[in-house]
């Protein structure tokens, strides 16, 4: 029996929508977009192309070469074949005009968006997407990190699945851009969370303002 098994592309199609559902309000100038976890360049293809100066982080050389060719021809746009990590502390400083950041990692990106708001001081309205599967990862084997929902150093702490984390994910995930807007002295004037896979994998965006 031949059986066609159809392609889910709604994870990518509810990527795009929360992207396109802010974009669409006006509230920052399109002016530069940093994608710091630019896989093939899938969202910015669909969501970015509009921005003036566009800048792709992705350290998978495999990636990257997606992205080369994806991306030919472009002029504005910009590939930085590196850990993201590492683009934010040695470029992200003095980068004038950013207007969007998109964090849509595998498992959590909260260690890469302490990271930026170390390296950026936040003076005009941005942007934040972020895709945060920490307790999905914890569900698959891997590691989390309590003290990055809670804008601490990287402890490395606990491995597997804390069903107390669990049931408090949007919490938590809260708690830490509330923690995070003190420290850097920001404003969240709009906050979005899409739910996957039961709660485990969240799409968030937030629309932040200096205060
Ligand atoms: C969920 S995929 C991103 C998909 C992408 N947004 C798209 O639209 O095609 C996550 C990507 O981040 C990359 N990545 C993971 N950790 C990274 C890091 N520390 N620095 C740079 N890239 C990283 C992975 O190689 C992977 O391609």
């Amino acid at each position: 029996m031949f059986q066609s098994k159809t392609k889910d592309n709604s994870s990518l199609s509810l990527k795009i929508l929360l992207r396109k559902s802010f974009l669409g309000i006006g509230a920052v100038p399109k002016r530069v977009a940093l994608d710091l976890f630019s896989g093939k360049g899938e969202i910015a293809r669909r969501a970015y192309l509009d921005f003036p100066e566009l800048h792709l982080v992705e350290k998978n050389p495999r990636q990257v070469e997606l992205l080369k060719a994806g991306f030919a021809g472009l002029t504005r746009a910009r590939i930085w074949e590196m850990d993201n990590l590492e683009f934010l502390q040695k470029h992200l400083p003095g980068f004038p005009g950013l207007s969007l950041v998109d964090f849509d990692a595998y498992g959590s990106p909260n260690k890469q968006i302490q990271a930026f708001f170390s390296a950026c001081k936040i003076r005009e309205p941005i942007l934040i997407f972020a895709t945060d599967g920490g307790v999905l990862a914890t569900i698959r084997g891997r590691g989390i990190s309590p003290d990055l929902y809670l804008a601490g150093s990287d402890q490395g702490w606990g491995a597997g699945y804390d069903p107390v984390i669990g049931r408090n994910y949007e919490r938590m995930i809260r708690c830490f851009w509330d923690e995070l807007s003190k420290r850097h002295n920001f404003r969240i004037e709009l906050f979005k969370i899409i739910w996957k896979k039961g709660g485990q994998l969240a799409y968030y965006g937030l629309l932040i303002k200096p205060r």
